[in-house]
């Protein structure tokens, strides 16, 4: 067995941890909030729903899951879609390359499994995008295996019944939390059980305004009953994104329509289109000063930028517009617009650009950051009628 008592937990004696699976389970039984992963034991359909949470809300997810298996409905489908429709399924949500690696894994399960989903834990760990989280939560939902599902909802739950001192953001601690799941877990009901944990950890023992006294393992709890519950789970603050500052060029032709590039860089945001984009600290002329930098960073002449990396002809407009910001988890942009009109001039062939019309943007996958330009840009141009 794990040694416990190496990391200062008091682990329960055997009566104890069957009364803790009862009081869960009757809770959940009663409680369990109804949501559509819920309803299906396709595994398919529950691994879909738990890469879909692990960066978003359930309200968030609902729609997102459903449109996503009516247009992909099997592994197959999944595993031969376009990129375009992926990334639009996926569309919003953000953290895109869980999607892409969905359709790896489904290529994987195509090409090593007939096209079915793998049925032991460690198959399902070897799929791409799938870490011990994920195959633990697909491998008790829908095969019933005794598999915890650590998260960060499971180990601040954990940490609270048990005042682990030990950071549930420090990876190599997760073996603590995985543990003590092994300990409790049920094995007649698995799934419901991680579940239980999952629903428990996203409202009364949520993060923030936990209601402690409404918990139904509360006389579990070694915090609850020590007063320490402000204390747990330990946790260091997060350290802040780092800002990039990227400029944004909306060029409209003639005819109205805009131009629009497809990002085939691999970053963030690769096969997404957008306005050209361009980060500034990638053009940054040789002669700026090392010493006398400005306090938003070098002053770039953009315009002379653009048409080295576009051999368009630009007639840039004075209008101004709302900078747009846009946090991920590590970086946060910072996009300043500049509008103009091209007069003349053929589109590099090194690049895929477009013209497209208003009209037909909703056949292009656009990502967070491109949907702010155009509101700003929207909102820009409203203040000036
Ligand atoms: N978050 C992650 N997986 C979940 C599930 N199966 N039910 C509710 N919330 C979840």
């Amino acid at each position: 067995m794990f040694d416990f008592k190496k990391y200062g937990i008091e682990m329960w004696p055997q009566d104890k941890i069957v009364a803790f699976r009862k009081a869960l389970l009757d809770w959940y039984d009663e409680h369990k909030r109804d949501l559509p992963w819920r309803r299906t034991k396709d595994p398919y359909a529950i691994w879909v729903s738990e890469i879909m949470l692990q960066q978003t809300r359930v309200d968030t997810v609902k729609p997102y899951y459903e449109r996503f298996l009516y247009h992909l409905p099997t592994i197959r489908d999944l595993a031969e879609a376009k990129e375009e429709v992926i990334l639009k399924l996926w569309e919003g949500l953000g953290y895109y390359s869980r999607v892409r690696n969905m359709q790896k894994a489904a290529q994987q399960m195509v090409a090593d499994f007939g096209g079915a989903f793998p049925k032991t834990y460690a198959e399902i760990a070897s799929l791409k995008g799938i870490g011990p989280y994920t195959a633990g939560a697909i491998a008790s939902i829908a095969f019933d295996l005794p598999e915890p599902a650590v998260d960060g909802n499971v180990m601040r739950v954990m940490s609270r019944l048990f005042e682990v001192d030990y950071d549930i953001g420090v990876p190599g601690n997760r073996k603590i939390f995985q543990a003590l799941m092994e300990e409790l877990i049920d094995p007649e009901r698995p799934g419901d059980f991680n579940q239980a944990l999952m629903d428990l950890g996203s409202d009364i023992e949520a993060p923030v305004n936990p209601r402690p006294e409404d918990s139904p393992v509360k006389e579990f709890s070694a915090a609850y009953r020590n007063g320490t519950m402000g204390k747990y789970p330990i946790k260091a603050p997060k350290k802040k994104p780092v800002p990039v500052a990227y400029q944004a060029f909306i060029i409209r032709n003639e005819k109205n329509e805009f131009l629009l590039e497809k990002n085939q860089q691999s970053n963030l945001l690769a096969g997404f289109w957008s306005f050209p984009l361009m980060e500034k600290g990638a053009f940054i002329p040789p002669q700026v000063s090392l010493f006398e930098v400005a306090e938003d960073g070098p002053q770039i002449d953009v315009k002379q930028a653009f048409s080295k990396a576009y051999p368009l002809k630009v007639e840039w407009q004075q209008d101004t517009f709302a900078p747009v910001q846009h946090v991920f988890s590590h970086r946060k942009w910072q996009i300043e617009l500049l509008e103009g009109r091209a007069l003349l001039g053929t589109l590099p062939p090194d690049r895929e650009l477009q013209w497209v019309a208003v009209e037909d943007f909703h056949r292009y996958p656009f990502a967070k950051p491109q949907q702010k330009m155009w509101d700003s840009y929207l909102a820009g141009k409203q203040g000036l009628t």
